[in-house]
């Protein structure tokens, strides 16, 4: 199969099961904006929900925080993305189109008579690169001529630094500590695309770890590889993710160190996640641009110093993506294709579907009761239309790992058969133990 064909498939299987849809579609859409349906947010949320509990409960020396989208301005001027976050673009004079100055499909130098655009073909039309800024911006303050220009944030990051000295004093922590951070980023992405993966407004889940100047590389090290493992723990083929270093030349401007965790996608490798070793530029340029001391003081050593950070940057949207690519197969089962999200039970939206086998003779009411008692426990399905074989089929595509059919024995025996989504086998256990069963396979 085509990789693109892999693609169209699953955006459309995410439209179609309400995983995901193009925003405001009924307008037209909105370029490269995406909306989660009923499945779609349970399964992002069971993403960020895994990665605060690896971060914040599952740990005593990371910190939870929920900063602002919007900050002050100045933040983004010490941070560098005023100056520095920009992309160099090239316009077309004649079709009014805007390619990013590395994009593959210019042919020749642009601002050249030779240069040709690869939309409307004309020779000579293309600008020279610009600098173009991927902050969104916006005013503050009723009247829009005299109001300040804030930006919405392009990295969560920020309100993390801003922070460190409020969420030091507030808990009991000390160098080296963690603060952690899942929220919405904003950039006007040039070239957006393949579905969610790079998209103008996203989620992100960042995690800065604030180290004494001297113990980064050992903990830059630690943390690259709990990062991976997390991957690895949330199902992902391990084949399909690497690393990649970051050569001089792709450096961000804050970083000493970086590597990217890659995910080989149907278009390719892709960074689904940024480790980065900060060192002091930004509690540095926070200090310097606010004139207020940062600096950590050491009681025990009695030494002052400004920490250095450890970064720790996936997408949620992304990850997401990298889910559902990674859970997504076709099968051949009796001449016909079943299509399977074999997602890991921790992020399956849905865990259990209860199903009667027929509408009629109170096996509509058992399943019924027993639908009310596995969802106190987790996320239930009840369906009792169509033929029994077309609601597996609709479970497998949600990728619901668990089908509870109650048939004619189940009124004499109290028994249900429970069929597993990736096998398709079923196994026939008491209604007693049923939440109990069901229970230890999630947990796997
Ligand atoms: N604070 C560091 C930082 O923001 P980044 O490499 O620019 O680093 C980190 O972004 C992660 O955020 C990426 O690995 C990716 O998962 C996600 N991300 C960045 N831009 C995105 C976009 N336009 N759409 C979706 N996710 C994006």
């Amino acid at each position: 199969m085509a990789d693109t064909a892999v693609m169209d498939k699953l955006v459309s299987l995410c439209k179609r099961r309400g995983f995901i849809f193009q925003s405001s579609e009924i307008y037209g859409g909105l370029g490269s904006v995406w909306d989660y349906g009923p499945l779609g947010v349970e399964l992002k949320r069971n993403v960020k929900e895994r990665w605060w509990r690896a971060m914040v409960h599952d740990r005593d020396d990371i910190e939870g925080l929920d900063a602002a989208i919007l900050m002050h301005p100045r933040v983004w001027e010490a941070s560098g993305h005023v100056s520095g976050f920009t992309d160099p673009l090239v316009d077309c004079r004649q079709c009014k189109n805007r390619f990013r100055a590395d994009d593959p499909r210019l042919k020749g130098t642009p601002g050249t008579a030779d240069a040709q655009c690869p939309v409307c073909g004309s020779r000579g039309t293309l600008t020279e690169p610009r600098l173009f800024n991927l902050m969104f911006k916006t005013f503050m303050g009723p009247v829009e001529e005299q109001a300040a220009i804030v930006y919405l944030r392009p990295e969560t990051a920020q309100g993390i630094y801003v922070n460190y000295l409020n969420v030091l004093q507030g808990s009991r922590q000390k160098v080296p500590f963690g603060i952690a951070q899942v929220g919405k980023a904003f950039r006007n992405e040039i070239t957006p695309g393949n579905f969610i993966f790079r998209t103008r407004e996203f989620e992100q889940m960042e995690m800065q770890f604030f180290v004494k100047p001297g113990t980064d590389a050992e903990w830059f090290e630690r943390w690259r590889e709990l990062r991976m493992s997390w991957h690895h723990a949330l199902g992902l083929a391990p084949a399909k993710l690497r690393w990649h270093e970051h050569g001089p030349t792709e450096l961000a401007h804050y970083a000493r160190a970086a590597y990217d965790i890659e995910y080989e996608f149907p278009f390719g490798w892709n960074e689904i996640e940024g480790i980065h070793n900060r060192g002091d530029f930004d509690l540095g340029r926070h200090q310097q641009h606010s004139g207020k001391k940062l600096e950590y003081f050491d009681q025990g050593a009695g030494e002052r110093y400004l920490p250095f950070i450890v970064e720790t940057s996936a997408g949620a949207d992304r990850v997401t993506l990298t889910v559902l690519v990674d859970a997504y197969r076709e099968e051949q089962v009796e001449g016909e294709t079943r299509v399977v999200l074999g997602f890991h039970p921790a992020v399956a939206p849905i865990k259990a579907a209860i199903l009667p086998l027929v509408k009629k003779d109170g096996m509509p009411e058992l399943a019924m009761a027993a639908y009310d008692d596995m969802r106190k426990r987790f996320p239930c399905f009840y369906d009792d239309s169509g033929a029994i074989g077309r609601r597996y089929r609709r479970m497998d595509e949600a990728g619901t790992p668990f089908c509870v059919t109650v048939d004619g024995e189940s009124l004499v025996e109290r028994t249900v058969t429970v069929r597993h989504r990736d096998s398709m086998q079923q196994d026939r256990v008491s209604l007693d133990r049923l939440a109990g069963f069901l229970e230890d396979a999630l947990r796997g």
